[in-house]
């Protein structure tokens, strides 16, 4: 333990003590009610990590529409009261083991693989995803042609993510977490080759950020200063692991000042590997980058779940908390473990066969 006195400090985001640095990165489990309501499985699920010593859990991605937004059948949404009354029980069993918890809002843009209120798919520009859509949420076969999104599709799209925001506070979530990371609809927006608008939300990196940003600054008006925002960005997406920004530091450097000119407490990065450098073979790592030029506490998720390579990247300030998915799987009480010297289970995708849903096991 002595070992990892960064991972065991406090730390802050906004106004929020966190007990100690690990956090669970989200993680779809596709086990809500096919009506979208978060249930009892998922609380006992959620309040494990908590019991397991993380100090922060970051749910699933959850859809903020009766529209566009669900990628997942069986996916949690928080797009009517009824939803977001559904999550209290959630976040009061991570409460009552000292746990802290963000809802991540999710919008799925192109990568809509069941979606039970219509049955197109918006995004920036009409261009099909890359890949095939994801097994391990019950998928096969390629992505549908989107439609690309006109200017009040826009409005309409940043009014649901605040308007969710706004019911995520209510039900007493510590914070919320926006998805603008893997190949998600506003990442589809950050990325060149899925974006080709010509108006003010496409072209230049500036132009491909401001969505996000903007949603930031909606989130914020709607839950005011005294409730923790974040957002997650990638390079990589679900459909296409290994994309790099074009631009590299430069793109890094105006998204990264973009989003935290947007008032946020907290940018996540999510990288294959995340203390590796984020170009080429050299250089700062995506959270190092994040934390240059946003200035703001950081999260950095991908591999960390080796506490000798989460240690060291908070020792060398590249970030300020670690989030750990697949390992927080196989180890839900991965930061206990850590400080009573335990071996870290591997994670075997096996677990995950037909698809990913919750198991029994992960319940107690
Ligand atoms: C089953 C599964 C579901 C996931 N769902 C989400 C999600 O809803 N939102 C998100 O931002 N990332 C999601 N991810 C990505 C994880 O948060 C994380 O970035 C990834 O597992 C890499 O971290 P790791 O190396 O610690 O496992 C998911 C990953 C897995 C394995």
């Amino acid at each position: 333990m002595a070992k990892y006195t960064n991972l065991f400090s406090d730390f802050k985001i906004g106004a929020l003590e966190l007990s100690n640095r690990s956090v669970v990165s989200p993680m779809t489990r596709t086990s809500a009610e096919p009506s979208g309501l978060a249930n009892n499985r998922m609380a006992q699920y959620y309040s494990r990590f908590a019991s397991g010593g993380f100090s922060l859990i970051i749910t699933e991605g959850t859809y903020p529409d009766l529209a566009h937004g669900q990628a997942y059948e069986n996916q949690p949404g928080i797009a009517t009261e009824e939803q977001a009354a559904a999550w209290i029980p959630v976040v009061d069993a991570v409460h009552k083991e000292g746990g802290k918890i963000f809802l991540q809002i999710q919008h799925a843009g192109a990568l809509v693989q069941y979606n039970r209120f219509t049955d197109y798919s918006l995004a920036p520009s009409a261009v099909k995803p890359k890949g095939e859509k994801l097994r391990d949420h019950g998928g096969s076969g390629e992505y549908s042609l989107p439609i690309e999104m006109s200017k009040k599709e826009i409005e309409s799209v940043i009014e649901s993510f605040a308007n969710a925001a706004l019911r995520a506070k209510n039900a007493g979530f510590d914070g919320v977490e926006v998805h603008g990371a893997n190949g998600y609809l506003l990442d589809q927006f950050h990325t060149d080759y899925t974006n080709f608008r010509e108006d003010e939300f496409g072209g230049t990196p500036e132009n491909r950020v401001r969505l996000s940003a903007l949603v930031l600054k909606a989130i914020r008006n709607k839950v005011g200063n005294n409730f923790v925002v974040g957002i997650r960005v990638s390079q990589g997406k679900v459909n296409d692991f290994f994309h790099k920004w074009n631009g590299e530091e430069v793109e890094a450097k105006i998204i990264f000042e973009s989003l935290a000119s947007a008032n946020p407490d907290y940018i996540h990065t999510t990288e294959f590997q995340a203390d590796k450098p984020a170009f080429r073979d050299h250089g700062d790592t995506l959270a190092s980058l994040a934390k240059k030029y946003g200035h703001l506490p950081v999260i950095a998720n991908g591999q960390l779940g080796d506490p000798d390579r989460a240690e060291e990247m908070i020792s060398k300030k590249e970030t300020d908390f670690v989030a750990v998915g697949t390992s927080a799987l196989a180890n839900p009480d991965w930061p206990n473990k850590v400080k009573d010297n335990k071996t870290i289970s591997k994670f075997d995708h096996r677990v995950f066969d037909p698809i990913a849903v919750i198991r029994d096991e992960e319940t107690y």
